[in-house]
């Protein structure tokens, strides 16, 4: 069942959504090489219960951090551990948080300079996947809608491979609630997407194949080739005409641009 929140449920799901961003924008001021994840997770917890909100991820469905950190060949659900971040890496960032009784969810891959341009373009690309997704958002379409917009312009167009096993959710007082959200499939088809559903769109494109293996941790999901992968998610409401994104990636690109480690301009 899919529930249309209220404009005051939104307004809860939006303060969340951009505690999410405001704790990704955080560890852009942080990230660099010789910096561990399990540093990147301490740091976002802290700022995360600071804000008087709680991480959404820590134990669920026994899940046991409060971010997902995702590096390389690592799409998501990857474990912050005592490995340090390396130049070259692409380190991808999932977190959530549930403050007054709602939900935010957004990812966010950041490149640890310096790092080969294919990898520059795969960020690049997916970035503008999900672009392409919310574009489509919008009361009049379908879920199908977002689905085949996010494949079309990662596949067809760039050959890269769009993950199956993993998809894009509605939220709001939980973190997984009905239409699951593709990022693959076709226009005109799945549920009709109506003003006031918030999902999360978050696709997951790797540079080869898009097949896929689990970790013996029974979490992390790496690309069954071993090449690179990124991975970006907003939490956005569909209205009429054109979606409102409740994350936003703004901070985050103004940190990254004061850091030198970090890739600016993609
Ligand atoms: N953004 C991911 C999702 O919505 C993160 C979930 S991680 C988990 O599925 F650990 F909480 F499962
Ligand atoms: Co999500």
């Amino acid at each position: 069942m899919i529930h249309i929140k209220t404009a005051a449920e939104i307004e809860l799901i939006r303060e969340s959504a951009l505690l999410v961003s405001q704790t990704l924008a955080e560890l852009a001021l942080i990230l660099r090489a010789g910096i561990t994840t399990e540093l990147l997770n301490a740091r976002a917890e802290e700022f995360i219960l600071d804000n008087k909100a709680v991480p959404s991820f820590k134990n669920y469905k026994g899940y046991p951090f409060a971010t997902c950190i995702s590096v390389n060949d690592a799409i998501v659900h990857g474990f912050p551990n005592k490995n340090e971040i390396q130049e070259g890496d692409l380190v991808s960032i999932d977190v959530g948080v549930y403050k007054n009784g709602y939900h935010g969810d957004s990812a966010y891959t950041f490149g640890i300079l310096p790092i080969l341009s294919e990898h520059q373009l795969l960020m690049k690309v997916t970035r503008e996947s999900l672009l392409m997704g919310i574009e489509k958002a919008h009361v009049g379409n379908r879920v199908g809608d977002i689905s085949f917009a996010v494949q079309d312009f990662a596949e067809r167009k760039y050959n890269y491979g769009v993950v199956r096993e993993l998809v894009g959710h509605g939220l709001g007082r939980h973190l997984h609630e009905d239409p699951q959200v593709p990022n693959f499939g076709k226009k005109g088809t799945g549920a009709k997407l109506k003003e006031g559903m918030v999902i999360a769109i978050e696709p997951m494109i790797n540079l080869g194949t898009k097949d896929v293996y689990y970790d013996e941790d029974g979490w992390t999901v790496r690309t069954k080739d071993g090449k690179f992968s990124a991975h970006y998610e907003h939490t956005i409401c569909v209205k009429k005409g054109k979606a409102d994104i409740l994350s936003s990636f703004d901070q985050i690109v103004i940190n990254e641009s004061k850091n030198p480690a970090l890739i600016a301009d993609y």
